[in-house]
C-alpha cells in the first residue's frame, strides 16, 4: 500500500481498528528493522523504537534533540513482559500492574542486563508500561518487541496529543507515524519507582497518588528534587525544562477571585506594552475576561478536561506568535497535581501566588 508522507515520513492511519491492520503491520515492520516511528497512546503520542535494539534507541535521541541521560519508558503489550525486562520484581507492582495496567501508570523497577544503557540512560532502573489505547497495543503485540519511547515532540516543547503535532515537530525526522486521533488524557503517565515494594512519585501523571495510595494501603509521597541539592535527581527527567511554549507563561496561584484581578492586571500590564497577549483559563474564568487570544481549557473543577486539553493550547498559542501567556493556576486535587505540574515547568520561575 502507498501511504501519503510529510517530508519522507509516512502518514499511518489507523482510527478505525478494522481497518488498521496495514498500518499497523507497516509501522511493526519498520520498529522491527530498527526504524523510529510515532504512535498514539492515551496519554500522549510516543516516539518508538526497539527498546533493545541501542542503534534503534540511538536514534529516538538524535530525532528528539534529547540529552542522552534521561530514560525512556518501554512500552510492552502485557504484565507478563515485566519479567523479561525487570528483575526482582516487589509484589507491590504486580498489585499496581494488576489495577492499572493498561493505563497510565509507569513503574520504575530493578533492569536486566538485556536492557541496553541506551534506554536505561545507563542507571540499573527500567521504566516500564501497558499504554492503554487500542492502536498502541496491537502494534506492540504485532512488532513482538518492547518498544522505548518518550513524548514523540523535540525535547523541551509541549508533547503532542496528535499525529498533526507530531508531523509539526518531526516530519522528516522519523520514519513515520501512526494517527490514531487524539489522545484522552492529554498529559503523561504518572512515574512511580516501587523497587523496593515503596511508592515514590516520580512525576504525576495520568494515575493519581490518592488512587496509588488507595491501593497499596499507605501513603504515596512525591520525589523532591532541586537544582542546589549536591545528590543526582531521583529521575533524570527533573532536572530538564520541560513543556515550555515559546512565549513566557505566568501562571498566577491563589482563590479564583483574586487570580482573575491580577490576570486582569497583567493583561492590562502587556497590552499596554504592546504585547500580544494569549489568556489560559477556564471556562468560568473565560466568561469574566475579554482578550483576542484566548484558551479555554475546560471547567475549572474538571481538573480531567483541564489537563486533557494543555498541550494542544499550548501549541495553538505557539503558532499565533504570542508573546506573553497569562494563566489561571488551578487546585493540585487528584489529576490537578499532574496539570499544575505541567503548568509550573511551563511557567518555570514565572509562577505568580496571590492572597
Ligand atoms: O505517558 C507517557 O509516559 C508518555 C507516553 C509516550 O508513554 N511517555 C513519556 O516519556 O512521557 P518521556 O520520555 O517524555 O518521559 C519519561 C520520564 C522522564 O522524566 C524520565 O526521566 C523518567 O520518565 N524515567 C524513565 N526511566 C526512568 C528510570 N529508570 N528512573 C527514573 N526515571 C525514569
Ligand atoms: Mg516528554
Amino acid at each position: 500500500m502507498d501511504w501519503p508522507n510529510e517530508l519522507g515520513t509516512l502518514i499511518l492511519t489507523a482510527r478505525n481498528p478494522t481497518e488498521s491492520g496495514d498500518a499497523i503491520r507497516c509501522a511493526a515492520s519498520i520498529l522491527r528493522a530498527g526504524g523510529l516511528v510515532a504512535f498514539p497512546t492515551e496519554t500522549v503520542y510516543g516516539l518508538g523504537a526497539d527498546a533493545l535494539n541501542a542503534k534503534a534507541v540511538a536514534g529516538i535521541f538524535a530525532a528528539k534533540g534529547r540529552p542522552v541521560d534521561n530514560p525512556l519508558i518501554v512500552h510492552i503489550a502485557e504484565a507478563s513482559q515485566m519479567e523479561s525486562l525487570a528483575q526482582n520484581i516487589p509484589p507491590e507492582a504486580y498489585l499496581l500492574a494488576d489495577k492499572f495496567w493498561p493505563g497510565p501508570l509507569t513503574l520504575v523497577l530493578e533492569s536486566r542486563p538485556a536492557v541496553p544503557p541506551e534506554t536505561t540512560g545507563g542507571l540499573h532502573s527500567v521504566a516500564l508500561r501497558v499504554p492503554d489505547h487500542p492502536a498502541a497495543l496491537a502494534l506492540l503485540k504485532e512488532a513482538a518487541v518492547p518498544v522505548a519511547a518518550p513524548s514523540a515532540n523535540l525535547s523541551g516543547t509541549p508533547s503532542p496529543t496528535s499525529a498533526r503535532h507530531v508531523l509539526d515537530d518531526l516530519a522528516g525526522r522519523i520514519d513515520a507515524v501512526l494517527d490514531g486521533g487524539p489522545s484522552g488524557v492529554g498529559v503523561e503517565s504518572t512515574v512511580l519507582d516501587i523497587r523496593n515494594g515503596q511508592p515514590l512519585l516520580l512525576r504525576p501523571g495520568g494515575v493519581t497518588p490518592e488512587e496509588i495510595a488507595f491501593i497499596l494501603g499507605r501513603e504515596c509521597p512525591q520525589a523532591y528534587w532541586q537544582e542546589n541539592m549536591s545528590e543526582p535527581p531521583p529521575s533524570p527527567g527533573l532536572k530538564y525544562g520541560h513543556y515550555a511554549p515559546k512565549a513566557p507563561l505566568y501562571l498566577v496561584r491563589g482563590q479564583p477571585g483574586a487570580v482573575l484581578d491580577r490576570v486582569r492586571e497583567l493583561r492590562d500590564y502587556f497590552q499596554t506594552r504592546g504585547d500580544k497577549v494569549g489568556l489560559l483559563l477556564s471556562r468560568e474564568s473565560a466568561g469574566d475576561i475579554v482578550s483576542e487570544y484566548v484558551e479555554i481549557l475546560g471547567d475549572r473543577k474538571d481538573a480531567g478536561e483541564l489537563a486533557a486539553n494543555l498541550y494542544a493550547a499550548l501549541r495553538r498559542f505557539d503558532q499565533q506568535n504570542v508573546d506573553v501567556i497569562i494563566a489561571e493556576g488551578y487546585g493540585e486535587e487528584g489529576m490537578g497535581l499532574a496539570l499544575m505540574n505541567r503548568l509550573i515547568k511551563a511557567a518555570g520561575s514565572r509562577v505568580i501566588d496571590v492572597e
